[in-house]
């Protein structure tokens, strides 16, 4: 029986055909379990030789299949690892490398230049209440003005925001009423429009908001005319126009002048030679109010305006409809080197 058993360890070729020679010998059915099992049936002289003998041909069997075992798994290793050996000679095949989105690099733009003059950054829900969103903005239910910001309603008190000045409301709620508040809010924006060339249902905008006491016009002409100059370079102008929003009073929207200068004299880009690029004012005092800050004492001004745009008139985008549909043929342009 020995011999046999160990005969068929020899030939097991595999880890599961010695586990069959392991059941088939050492198992609870086997020749041993049998002969060990049937000991009470022996004479009182013949048990201690016999038992002897079965416990030590179940150790010999039981310890070539070990041996059989470890040197079976040793060349599976093996073979594995020849396997999975790693040419070092391939050539190597190139990695892409990534870069910022055009929209995020304007961002970081546009936070870098407002720092630079103090300002601080915030950041508001997208998903915005209708208090925060119009209300506080001195566009209470039922104004005709929120027509100009068809939004997406989730609730009848919940909206994607329409535009970042919410959090004008918000920050100025923060400071309590008293602190001077300096700062820009970058961050996407949603409205029911159908995209096209020049809309798309969701966008981005940064907005800006500076209270504080004595804030006058000239100081937001000032700020804007900085930026535009930063920007869009040294040689632009900027102008201001009367227009009309709910929570700044006086409003106005800025454009800057597309005049191109070059070594032969100055050339101005179509139509009027402005193009508008965002919408500011001087804090509606019923904002102030309505965020706990005496319009008495103080004043602001805020603007708001589109990164989208921004992009387009600074790099000659055709389309606003490519900073969403990320063909990397189009955003590879904007990355630098
Ligand atoms: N929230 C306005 C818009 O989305 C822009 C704006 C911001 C105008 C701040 C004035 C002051 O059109």
């Amino acid at each position: 029986l020995q011999s046999e058993a160990l005969g068929k360890v020899q030939q097991a070729e595999d880890l599961k055909a010695l586990q069959d020679v392991r059941i088939a010998y050492l198992g609870k059915k086997g020749p041993i379990t049998e002969v060990l099992r049937g000991m009470g049936k022996l004479s009182k002289e013949e048990r201690p030789v016999i038992g002897q003998l079965a416990n030590e041909v179940r150790e010999t069997i039981s310890e070539a299949i070990q041996t059989k075992q470890n040197k079976l798994e040793e060349e599976a290793l093996e073979k594995q690892l020849e396997e999975e050996s790693i040419d070092v000679t391939l050539p190597g095949r190139p990695v892409q490398i990534g870069g910022p989105h055009l929209l995020t690099s304007i961002i970081e733009e546009i936070e870098d230049l407002f720092i630079g003059m103090g300002f601080e950054i915030k950041e508001g829900p997208e998903v915005e209440t209708d208090y925060y969103n119009f209300e506080a903005l001195n566009l209470p239910k039922g104004h005709p003005a929120r027509d100009m910001q068809d939004s997406f309603y989730i609730t009848e008190e919940l909206l994607l925001r329409t535009h970042t000045s919410p959090v004008q409301a918000r920050t100025m709620k923060q400071k309590d009423g008293h602190e001077p508040v300096r700062m820009i809010c970058p961050g996407k924006v949603y409205r029911r429009d159908t995209d096209d060339a020049t809309h798309s249902h969701q966008f981005t905008q940064v907005e800006g908001l500076v209270v504080d006491e004595n804030i006058k016009m000239s100081d937001l002409k000032g700020v804007l005319n900085a930026f535009a100059k930063q920007m869009f370079g040294s040689e632009r102008d900027i102008r201001l126009r009367p227009s009309f929003f709910p929570f700044t009073e006086p409003s106005v929207e800025m454009d800057i002048s597309c005049k191109v200068c070059g070594g032969d004299g100055c050339s101005v880009c179509k139509g009027t030679g402005w193009i508008e690029i965002l919408g500011a004012g001087m804090v509606h005092p019923n904002v102030l109010e309505m965020a706990g800050y005496d319009p008495n004492v103080y004043s602001g001004f805020a603007f708001g305006m589109g990164p989208e745009r921004i992009a387009m008139l600074k790099y000659g985008v055709d389309d606003i409809r490519h900073f969403y549909t990320n063909d990397i043929r189009f955003l590879k342009q904007y990355h630098k080197a």
